[in-house]
């Protein structure tokens, strides 16, 4: 079997995640290759998945409101953009005032990237568009590098960064901090920030968003397991483990996790060590945080960043943040 050197961070990463003596993990990063992707676009779309369509509804009601005090031409950039479906409510808005928009959705599965950015490019010729494979920050960095090179003058335009579909969960409290003052760093004063967070609320809405009836979601979260099988050639047997997600109140997360049904022995090829993973014992693949206002503002503090304007949905279960330097 022949095993991609650029896997070296990736197996560095399962080899920790799977040493832990207190609870095995594996970072959520790694759920997306392509199958991921494709997995995640039909989790968007199952009835139990609010949030998707609730940011939707956000969008549809405020893109005009949003974009209101932002007078000077706007660039877009998209930090995760995945099928960029959302981002169609800001394109439209922004074509009734400008002529042109140049468009940057950055994401890291590359070859979702690829088709996502044809497909744009075939149904609205007033969009430019450029796919940036990258992660989001560095991402943003070669977004300025392009619009450097290109001779753009900084200052006749606005940049909008986009961060949508509560993304932003995904990250551990202290990571999202850090991830803000990240993107402030790269930001000029009159860029803007737009982020997507999913809201606290009964935990009866939010468990069935991660276990939908059809199973997509359960397939995402195998699918890790066939991914280090394929790239790692890790043993793991998928038939032996069941998705596993329920909501952690004292922490305002999901949880994810893959739970073994059995008593098992997982190796990574290459390498020595036995994993053993006994009967229930979880994998957690993934957090997803829910905020509240007051967690959000606290979280923004500083961060370089303050609130310009919080939108949200008829129920309050998400709201859509709009940032700018401070
Ligand atoms: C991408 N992210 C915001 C999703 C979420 O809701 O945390 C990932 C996801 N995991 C399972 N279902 C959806």
């Amino acid at each position: 079997m022949h095993l991609d050197d650029n896997n070296e961070e990736f197996r560095t990463d399962i080899l920790k995640g799977l040493s832990n003596p207190i609870q095995k993990s594996v970072p959520s990063k790694y759920l997306y290759d392509n199958r991921g992707s494709y997995l995640f676009e039909q989790i968007t779309v199952q009835p139990e998945y609010y949030p998707t369509r609730t940011e939707n509804s956000i969008l549809e009601e405020y893109s005009d409101k949003i974009l209101q005090n932002i007078p000077k031409e706007i660039i877009l950039i998209e930090m995760g953009s995945g099928s960029s479906k959302k981002t169609k409510h800001l394109f439209d808005t922004i074509l009734k005032r400008q002529d042109k928009l140049y468009y940057f959705p950055i994401d890291i599965s590359f070859n979702f990237l690829d088709s996502v950015v044809t497909d744009l490019e075939t149904q609205n010729e007033n969009i430019m568009i450029k796919g940036i494979p990258n992660d989001y920050i560095n991402g943003i960095k070669d977004c300025n590098n392009i619009l450097f090179e290109n001779n753009f003058k900084f200052d006749s335009f606005s940049r909008i960064i986009i961060f949508f579909g509560s993304s932003i969960g995904n990250f551990e409290i202290d990571e999202a901090r850090d991830f803000l003052k990240a993107v402030r760093l790269n930001m000029n004063d009159k860029d803007y920030l737009l982020v997507g967070f999913d809201l606290i609320k009964d935990q009866f809405l939010i468990e069935p968003a991660y276990n939908d009836k059809a199973g997509y979601t359960a397939q995402f979260n195998l699918n890790l397991l066939t991914r280090m099988n394929r790239e790692l050639g890790c043993n793991f047997d998928l038939r032996e483990y069941v998705h596993y997600a329920f909501f952690n109140k004292e922490k305002d997360r999901i949880e994810m996790h893959l739970k073994s049904i059995s008593d098992q022995e997982v190796r990574i090829l290459g390498y020595d060590k036995i994993f053993h993973i006994s009967r229930g014992e979880t994998i957690h693949t993934e957090n997803s945080y829910k905020y509240s206002e007051d967690k959000i503002q606290r979280l923004v503090i500083r961060s370089g960043l303050s609130i310009e304007k919080i939108f949200s949905d008829n129920n309050n279960w998400f709201n859509l943040v709009l940032l700018k330097p401070c």
